[in-house]
């Protein structure tokens, strides 16, 4: 007789019920934690609701009340049919690519990449109406609280990783494609001869090491990787990895996904030229 097959789902789990499953367990485990966890998870029915409170309750203060941080924060996401889609493919990026992670619940909560990169991304929908001064002052709330520093314009991918988050630094017209992964100290900046578009174009699933500076309207090519460190100021192929002051080219590894691997490694093939 014939055996049907049971195909399981691949991929991350499913993120709200995954994260309110984790909100319930930590309640029971931690109650001196029970009020945060039922205040900014368990009390919603909607992530997209979830998530304006917690951004509310990290960006309010004396200036601008988290109650006016928490209708912004709809107003963006209610006002871009693929917001929550984005917010969801970063928590789930996290969750993959981050082996620190043990679930939702720890970035949604307490990872700075994360939370900065949700103020950008509100920040970024409010730049696009024209409200440039409250874009501002989100770049300015996040940069203080994040210690992370995007420029409301600068144009971020899905599914984005800033891992650690501390001193990463990305200017006005700066790229960053889907599934890219970008570690603590990263500058994406000009080199200050430029003017105009000036910043770089990150392709997609590119890997940007720790302290890695990519200087210039350059342009980094999908699945690339740069090593941490490294002051680059050429363009990189696709799926080819940069290292060193200034940055050369050290290896082409065919099919490389690097910022999904976070294989932080350097490749075999080696190219003994600048870039
Ligand atoms: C140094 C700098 C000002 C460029 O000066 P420049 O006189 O225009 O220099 P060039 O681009 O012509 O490069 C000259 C040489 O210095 C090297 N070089 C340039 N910038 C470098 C850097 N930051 N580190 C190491 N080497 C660098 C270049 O590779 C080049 O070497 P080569 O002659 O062997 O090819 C610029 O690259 C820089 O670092 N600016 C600061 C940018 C910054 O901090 N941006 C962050 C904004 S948030």
């Amino acid at each position: 007789m014939a055996h049907l097959e049971v195909v399981q789902p691949s991929g991350p789990p499913p993120v709200w019920p995954a994260l309110r499953a984790e909100a319930e367990r930590t309640a029971g485990q931690e109650p001196a934690l029970a009020s945060l966890l039922y205040a900014a998870v368990l009390s919603h029915e909607l992530l997209v609701d979830a998530l304006a409170f917690q951004l509310a309750r990290k960006l309010g203060d004396g200036e601008l009340n988290a109650m006016s941080v928490r209708d912004i924060c709809w107003q963006a996401f209610y006002g871009d049919p693929e917001a929550m889609t984005r917010v969801e493919a970063d928590l789930q990026a996290v969750f993959e690519r981050d082996p620190a992670c043990k679930g939702y619940l720890q970035p949604f909560l307490y990872f700075k990449g994360f939370q900065a990169l949700q103020t950008h991304r509100v920040a970024h929908w409010l730049w696009s109406q024209g409200r440039e001064t409250l874009a501002f002052h989100l770049q300015s709330r996040m940069s203080e609280l994040f210690q992370v520093d995007i420029h409301p314009a600068a144009r971020v991918g899905s599914g984005v990783f800033l891992d650690h988050g501390t001193g990463i630094t990305v200017g006005e017209t700066a790229v960053i494609g889907d599934d890219v992964s970008i570690l603590h100290a990263v500058t994406l900046g000009g080199t200050g001869a430029q003017r105009g578009d000036r910043h770089p174009k990150i392709g997609r699933g590119v890997l940007l090491g720790a302290g890695a500076k990519v200087l210039g309207a350059i342009e980094i090519g999908e699945g690339a990787k740069i090593a941490s460190g490294s002051v680059v100021l050429r363009p990189v192929p696709p799926h080819c990895t940069a290292a060193g002051v200034p940055a050369r080219l050290v290896g082409c590894p065919p099919g490389a996904e690097p910022s999904r691997t976070m294989d932080h490694t350097l490749a075999e093939v080696v190219y003994d030229y600048v870039i």
